[in-house]
């Protein structure tokens, strides 16, 4: 619930909705709450996308609810799954400047840089959400901390229509050194925001041998979002695959204490660097060898070590003697408490909720389509995506407009205009197919797309 969640709690609640907000971390700051803590080694083939973020948890048939368990773990496994470690490494800061990385209302002192560490980044999160009076400590019976969504579902009313939602939620209490309580409970509401961020479940690459590799060597081939500091790969020779803006910038981290530095950059077909990557690719440190797409990891003998493993590039280069491999091959959007809304995924609805409803969501978990505004979604404009644009500047912008307690609107009535007069929402499919979108952050882009959507918020019957 930091940035998209505390903004539409202050929105909302601003025009006069009574909110809850649920958090599965501890403290609010979401991406910008580091831990040493790293998340699980990424499964290769990238485990189902309708689960890559966690498998839902819910309480068994038939129990009453509340319902409470007690787990013995000493490993803190459980604990880990629950609240989910972000993708943050330690001298990790901001690429985007102070001004505007900011929530109306909450301007950064005078005089701070625009170059952030994440630090102060999760700090200045923190001090809105107290601002707020949502803070963690605040004992304010709007939140629920440590608590996860694990299901978010359509209700049916007595007379059959579809009215509101219920949400099955999981809290995890730890009550003793290695000792949880979780609990089962579920809410009602007739509108919900998801505000889950868009870098929770890892995108591994699908190439010949890296199953193998991954299988053999765990801990050796990891995805970006558990890297945490760089004295981890003193003086190793470390492979990077990828080379946007995770890639450069482990890259950078890195190069003072391994020993050599390969990075796998693509396409690499014409030989030049692709237009996207240049920007990135710029601030990867001279003495980092870049090298093209890697076509095959060999089969290493039983009993051989890493170091003796050879990776094959498309150009047909060898590289030998790799210790570890990073991949910063990006992210997948993942939505576990909303399986209905996938093609295909197993899914069965409690007693009460909507049986069948329309596959929105893609599977291979690249965008999200059928958002009026990239935020409220068509179909049921009570189920609203906050966050799908970009970082928090765009975050705010767009919430400021839409939910702007001025309008007095809310955010049905704001779901009903986009129904009646959808012509951005119709863009957005148009866009998103239009450019055969592989791995979109956000299917409007930044040119005419956004303008027309700019100007339709300013539209009679909108805003
Ligand atoms: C490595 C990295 C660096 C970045 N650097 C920048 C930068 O410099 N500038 C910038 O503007 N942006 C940056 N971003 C993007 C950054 O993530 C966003 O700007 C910002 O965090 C978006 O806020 P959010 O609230 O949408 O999502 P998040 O910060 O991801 O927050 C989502 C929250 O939802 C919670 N949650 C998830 N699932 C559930 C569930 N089922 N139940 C309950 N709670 C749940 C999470 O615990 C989390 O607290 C970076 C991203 C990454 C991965
Ligand atoms: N503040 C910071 O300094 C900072 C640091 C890191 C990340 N971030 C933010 O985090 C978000 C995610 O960035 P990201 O870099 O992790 O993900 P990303 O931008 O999605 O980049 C992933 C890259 O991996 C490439 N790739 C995928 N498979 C590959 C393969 N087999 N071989 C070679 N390359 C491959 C992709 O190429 P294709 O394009 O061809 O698919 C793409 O360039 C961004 O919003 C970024 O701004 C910020």
């Amino acid at each position: 619930m930091p940035c998209s969640g505390l903004i539409a709690y202050r929105e909302l609640t601003e025009a006069g909705f009574d909110v809850r907000i649920f958090e599965r971390d501890n403290v609010p700051g979401g991406n910008w709450h580091y831990t040493e803590e790293v998340p699980p080694d990424a499964p290769v083939p990238n485990a189902p996308t309708v689960i890559a973020d966690f498998v839902p948890s819910l309480p068994p048939a038939n129990v009453d609810l509340p319902y409470s368990e007690v787990f013995e773990d000493e490993h803190g496994e459980i604990w880990r799954d629950h609240r989910g470690p972000k993708p943050v490494w330690e001298s990790l800061r901001s690429n985007a400047p102070s001004p505007v990385q900011q929530f109306p209302q909450w301007p950064w002192p005078a005089g701070t840089q625009w170059e952030l560490s994440h630090y102060q980044l999760r700090n200045y999160v923190r001090s809105y959400a107290s601002y707020l009076n949502i803070n963690s400590n605040d004992e304010n019976p709007a939140t629920a901390y440590n608590t996860r969504v694990e299901r978010i579902e359509k209700r049916i009313n007595q007379a059959g229509k579809e009215q509101g939602w219920r949400l099955w939620l999981k809290s995890l209490e730890r009550i003793g050194s290695h000792t949880y309580r979780a609990t089962w409970w579920t809410e009602d509401f007739d509108a919900v925001a998801v505000t889950v961020g868009k870098y929770n479940a890892p995108s591994m690459p699908s190439i010949p041998g890296l199953e193998e590799w991954v299988q053999r060597f765990p801990g050796l081939l990891r995805h970006a979002r558990q890297y945490r500091r760089p004295e981890a790969y003193a003086n190793q020779t470390v492979l990077i695959v990828g080379a946007s803006v995770s890639g450069s910038e482990i890259s950078r981290d890195l190069n003072r204490h391994a020993g050599k530095v390969y990075q796998s950059f693509r396409p690499d077909t014409d030989g030049r660097l692709h237009y996207r990557l240049e920007n990135y690719m710029r601030r990867i440190p001279k003495n980092t060898t870049l090298v093209g797409e890697i076509k095959q990891f060999l089969p290493i003998p039983e009993g051989s070590p890493i170091q003796s493993g050879l990776v094959k590039l498309k150009n047909g280069t060898i590289l030998p003697g790799i210790d570890s491999v990073i991949f910063t091959t990006g992210f997948r959007y993942s939505f576990p408490s909303l399986p209905q809304y996938y093609d295909g995924a197993t899914y069965l609805p409690h007693e009460g909720s909507a049986k069948s409803v329309s596959p929105f969501l893609p599977l291979d978990g690249s965008y999200v389509r059928d958002l009026y505004l990239d935020i409220f979604h068509i179909q049921d404009p009570t189920l609203a995506f906050i966050g799908r644009r970009s970082d928090i500047g765009h975050a705010v912008i767009f919430l400021a407009r839409i939910l702007n307690a001025r309008t007095g609107k809310s955010l049905v009535e704001h779901g009903k205009a986009s129904k009646q007069s959808n012509d951005a929402g119709t863009v957005q499919q148009d866009c998103g197919r239009a450019r055969g979108i592989r791995k979109a952050r956000l299917v409007l882009g930044s040119g005419t797309e956004l303008r027309h959507v700019v100007s339709s918020l300013s539209r009679p019957g909108i805003i």
